[in-house]
């Protein structure tokens, strides 16, 4: 199904208002997809990434995260084409800031390019809001990067949500952040180029119980 095909589904679903009339099969599809989401390293990630129509479904599924008075406590900034060379040089210069030189700044470099898409998510915690504490508003930051990496998996894309030293790194920090604002990390995009390592079945019953 092309991405225009999901959002003509999601917005006129949305719009007749017969979110309930789906089907069996699809929500079996649906569920499958769901229990199959995996997260694929940026080496392993390739062309092609997708396109703008298909991040504004990603978008659209990251605002549909639980969000306590709709504060939409998060934005993302996209990386393609010279955005990840600006990417890189940041990575670069952090390199040199920390003594790497060389062959060691490369890797640096080749961090950043490895995937062709990468989306900076960035939190917006309003920490005077006292109705909303920011222990929610980051829950609500959480559940729009898990609904983004389902939204690419279910658009065929494979993707991994990485953070690391260069994420809390201030300068880095500052390319993308706003005031106030703090970059978590980025989500790298493409194509699976190698099958996810199996992430092994995990029992419900360790995080069920009854009160
Ligand atoms: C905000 C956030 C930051 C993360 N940062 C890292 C990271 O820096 N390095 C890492 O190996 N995994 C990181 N992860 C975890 C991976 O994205 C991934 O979920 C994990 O490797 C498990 O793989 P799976 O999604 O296939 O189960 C982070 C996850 C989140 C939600």
């Amino acid at each position: 199904m092309s991405a225009r095909d999901v959002v003509a589904r999601v917005y006129g679903d949305v719009i007749a208002g017969s979110e309930q009339c789906v089907s069996e099969a699809a929500r079996g599809e649906a569920l499958r997809l769901l229990l199959t989401r995996f997260s694929i390293s940026p080496k392993h990630l390739g062309e092609p990434g997708p396109t703008d129509e298909e991040l504004s479904v990603v978008a659209l599924a990251a605002l549909r995260t639980p969000d306590h008075d709709k504060l939409i406590p998060f934005r993302f900034v996209v990386a393609r084409g010279e955005g990840l060379e600006r990417l890189a040089e940041l990575f670069v210069g952090y390199g040199r800031r920390h003594g790497k030189t060389g062959e060691a700044l490369d890797t640096e470099r080749l961090r950043a390019l490895q995937a062709p898409v990468v989306i900076a998510v960035i939190g917006r915690i309003d920490d005077a809001n006292h109705r909303v504490p920011r222990h929610e508003q980051w829950t609500t930051v959480g559940g729009a990067i898990s609904n983004a990496l389902t939204a690419l998996h279910i658009l065929g894309y494979a993707g991994k949500m990485l953070s690391g030293l260069r994420a809390a790194d201030p300068v880095i920090g500052r390319a993308f952040c706003r005031e106030g604002e703090t970059l978590l990390g980025w989500i790298s995009v493409g194509t699976a180029k190698a099958p996810a390592k199996p992430r092994g079945e995990i029992d419900p019953a360790l995080i069920l119980s009854e009160f």
